[in-house]
């Protein structure tokens, strides 16, 4: 079973192609190359990805089995768009899992790591943002307590998108 841990500076290079890769194999056949190309350049380069890792706000947990990264979370500490009371909301902006692991408890792992962290900076509540038109994250957020809380526009490139806001109150420790 892959091990679950803080992404390290040496991961950039392996978590930005990752973040490409699971982004394109989600997302790619039902939107435009254009838009798909747009949002990739904008979002995954190595540069980027650095900074991120290094940034002290956001927490990066990647899943790793012999040697590949198979999954990834990206979290902060961030305002709740959806209309709750939360005074210290904590924002999931990406999870994902390759494919070949969907299924098989690595996000369910990653999920578990997610909500610990979130208790044990304190904050009252988890968010997110998930494209309506993406069942299997609905399904596996609502399973894991989420529940939809609103909805705001996500730009894919070009392309206003709708996405659903999902939270899980949590309790305190
Ligand atoms: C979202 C994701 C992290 C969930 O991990 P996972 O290992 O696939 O999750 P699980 O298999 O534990 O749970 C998914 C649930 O959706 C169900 N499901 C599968 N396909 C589905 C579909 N097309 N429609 C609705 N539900 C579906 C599964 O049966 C499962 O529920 P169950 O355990 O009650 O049977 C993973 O699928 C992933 O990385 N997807 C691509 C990236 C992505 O969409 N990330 C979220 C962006 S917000």
């Amino acid at each position: 079973m892959p091990l679950i841990r803080k992404a390290e500076p040496r991961d950039a290079e392996a978590l930005s192609a990752l973040m490409e890769r699971t982004f394109r194999d989600t997302f790619e056949a039902v939107n435009s190359p254009g838009n798909m190309l747009i949002h990739c350049q904008a979002s995954y380069s190595h540069a980027m990805q650095s900074r991120e890792i290094r940034d002290p706000t956001i927490d990066t947990l990647v899943s790793e089995h012999d040697g590949q990264l198979v999954g990834f979370a990206q979290l902060r500490g961030a305002r709740c768009k959806a209309s709750t009371e939360a005074a210290r909301p904590f924002e999931i902006q990406r999870l994902y899992v390759t494919k070949a692991w969907h299924g098989k408890g690595v996000a369910q792992g990653l999920m578990h790591e997610i909500i610990g962290l979130a208790t044990n900076c304190g904050a009252d509540l988890i968010w997110l943002g998930v494209w309506e038109n993406n069942p299997r994250a609905i399904a596996f957020y609502e399973k894991h307590g989420f529940m939809q809380a609103g909805a705001h526009v996500f730009l894919l490139g070009l392309d206003p998108q709708r996405d659903l806001l999902m939270t899980r109150v949590i309790d305190p420790a």
